[in-house]
This record gives structure tokens, C-alpha cells and sequence, in this order.
């Protein structure tokens, strides 16, 4: 029959020479494995979760044997824990950080953009573009693309402890980090209490009273915080009530959940993975997500939105 003879014309016929041949002339055979098209998006990285209180242990104990002046910054990378991956998702990376008691750590400056959410500090600092900036609990500080910053802590009695997050893989693979580094006398450099790369935790909390919950469930109360000087992340702090449920959704962007506090755990396709205080949770894109509070709950989000929006590619469902 005519039919099945078209139908073979569009078999591929197994012909290891000619195979060869394209090979050794610096060529693939477009026939040969996986092409570039899917019918959506499929994202090897996984669901994950960061105890805070293990981390704190662990930075700790690193503070006897790691000395940043050396090692250049003391952290510990919230890998994900899909195979041979160094960072949290595919565009969107965190760390805990620590500063032990009256150290100080030089400054350096990255074309990848970053924020850090203070978890602790009595008395800890960064500098940012040449002046102190003081840490203080539950802001979120940034420091942007090609932006000097070093860090310090003047107390001499307690560690001061916050998470980086950062867009570095997303810099990375697009071949465009670059990183230097320079000393600073911090102990002449004057004190910014009003920096603008600071998120304050006491406008976050005015900004949450006067928000609304989500009408579509997905989200609890939910505001976008001034993030324009990193421009590949948006920032939202999201408050919910005691034991809300959020309505199951996915996304093609990333994003980093920071639990400022309360309790309760997101879903992450079938997994659970708690928070309290300090812990992260990491939900890759396109993977099906959904938060339960136990109690009444603060979570900041860091997403990619901005760079998936730019060029259309942003979905959800
Ligand atoms: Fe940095």
C-alpha cells in the first residue's frame, strides 16, 4: 500500500558509516539522541529543604578551623540534592553565613547579584559601596551587580548568622561573572542608617498589615518588596494564618522560600518539607507546589520572575 510506503521514507535507517562520516567531519547526527524540543519544560532539579538549626551547628564548629580572611567568605552552599548540582536551583543559589565575634572579612565586589536575610546579629555589618551598613534581624540587605561590599561584626561576644541568596547560576552560565577584591578601613567608613539596599523589617511588617489575602488561595497575604536594584529576583514576603492551604500550582519560574517564622511545611510535588525559622525551602520550576501553616507563618520568596518575564517565557497553571 502507498501509506506504509511513505511511512517507511520516515524511519531512520541504521547506517553506522555514514554516522561515522558526519562525526568525523565535527558534525552530530541531528537523528541521533534528544533534541532541543520538548512539549514543556523538564527541570532535573528537585524539591529540597535547609535546616537552619544544623546549619548554625555546623557554622560554628567551621568558625574553629575557617578563617574568612583566608577562605574569603564562611558559608555553607544549600545544594540541591539532585545529582552533581553545587547550587540551590538552576538559576537562583543560597548559603548560610556566619561572622564570628569581632571579625572582619575584605571587601569584594561580583557582577552576580545578591541579598542576605539576617537571621542573627548584635552588632554585625556590611559595608556596601563604601559605608557601613548595619545588620540588623530580619532585614534583607542588598548588594547589586559590581556593588563593593565587605562585611564585619563589632560585637565581640555573639557570631552573627544570615542566608545569601544570589543569582549566580544563572550569571554562570551566561559567562559574564567577574569578582575583585579590595581592602577597606571600616573603622573610618560612616554609618548608613538609611541605605537603600536595605529591605527593613519594619516596613516589611507595615506593608503586611495593610495587605489582602489572595483571592485565588494560591497565595496567603502576599506583597511585592522593592527589589529593583537586583534585577533578576523579585522579592514578596507572604504572611498566612494558622492552618492555611494554599491551592497547588506550578510555575516556569524558581523560587527560594525563607521562613521568618511560624511553622508548617510546602509540598513539592509529593514531597513535605517543614520550615520553621531560618529554614529554606527551594521549589524548582515547573514542579507543583503548595504551602500548610500550623501556626500563623512569614515566609520571604525570592524568585526569577523578572529574567523569565522579560522574554515571554513566564506560565503557570
Ligand atoms: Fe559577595
Amino acid at each position: 500500500m502507498s501509506t506504509n510506503k511513505e511511512d517507511e521514507m520516515l524511519i531512520v535507517q541504521g547506517d553506522e558509516d555514514r554516522d561515522k562520516e558526519i562525526f568525523s567531519a565535527g558534525f552530530i547526527p541531528g537523528w541521533i539522541g534528544e533534541g532541543g524540543l520538548q512539549p514543556e519544560p523538564t527541570n532535573e532539579f528537585e524539591g529540597a529543604s535547609w535546616s537552619w538549626e544544623r546549619a548554625r551547628e555546623l557554622l560554628i564548629s567551621a568558625s574553629k578551623s575557617i578563617n574568612p580572611r583566608v577562605a574569603e567568605r564562611r558559608n555553607i552552599r544549600m545544594a540541591n540534592p539532585a545529582k552533581d548540582k553545587r547550587t540551590s536551583l538552576n538559576t537562583l543559589h543560597a548559603s548560610y553565613q556566619m561572622v564570628a565575634p569581632g571579625e572582619f572579612a575584605r571587601s569584594h565586589r561580583h557582577t552576580v547579584n545578591a541579598g542576605r536575610f539576617i537571621i542573627e546579629s548584635s552588632g554585625a555589618f556590611t559595608t556596601i559601596d563604601g559605608e557601613k551598613v548595619p545588620m540588623l534581624e530580619n532585614d534583607i540587605l542588598l548588594t547589586p551587580n559590581w556593588i563593593w561590599h565587605g562585611l564585619g561584626n563589632d560585637s565581640t561576644e555573639n557570631g552573627a548568622f544570615w542566608i545569601d541568596f544570589l543569582d549566580d547560576p544563572l550569571v554562570s552560565s551566561l559567562k559574564t561573572i567577574f569578582f575583585e577584591v579590595r581592602d577597606e578601613n571600616y573603622k573610618d567608613m560612616k554609618n548608613n542608617i538609611q541605605s537603600p539596599f536595605v529591605i527593613s523589617w519594619k516596613n516589611v511588617q507595615e506593608l503586611l498589615e495593610e495587605a489582602a489575602a489572595s483571592p485565588t488561595e494560591m497565595y496567603g497575604q502576599r506583597v511585592k518588596l522593592d527589589s529593583s536594584a537586583i534585577p533578576t529576583m523579585e522579592i514578596y514576603v507572604e504572611k498566612f494564618a494558622a492552618k492555611t492551604n494554599t491551592t497547588p500550582n506550578k510555575s516556569t519560574s524558581g523560587r527560594l522560600f525563607i521562613c521568618v517564622e511560624g511553622s508548617g511545611y510546602t509540598k513539592v510535588d509529593e514531597k513535605k518539607f517543614d520550615w520553621r525559622r531560618g529554614n529554606v525551602i527551594a521549589v524548582p520550576s515547573w514542579h507543583n507546589f503548595s504551602h500548610f501553616s500550623e501556626t500563623e507563618s512569614i515566609l520571604f520568596e525570592i524568585n526569577d520572575e523578572p529574567v523569565i518575564q522579560a522574554f515571554g517565557w513566564y506560565r503557570e497553571e
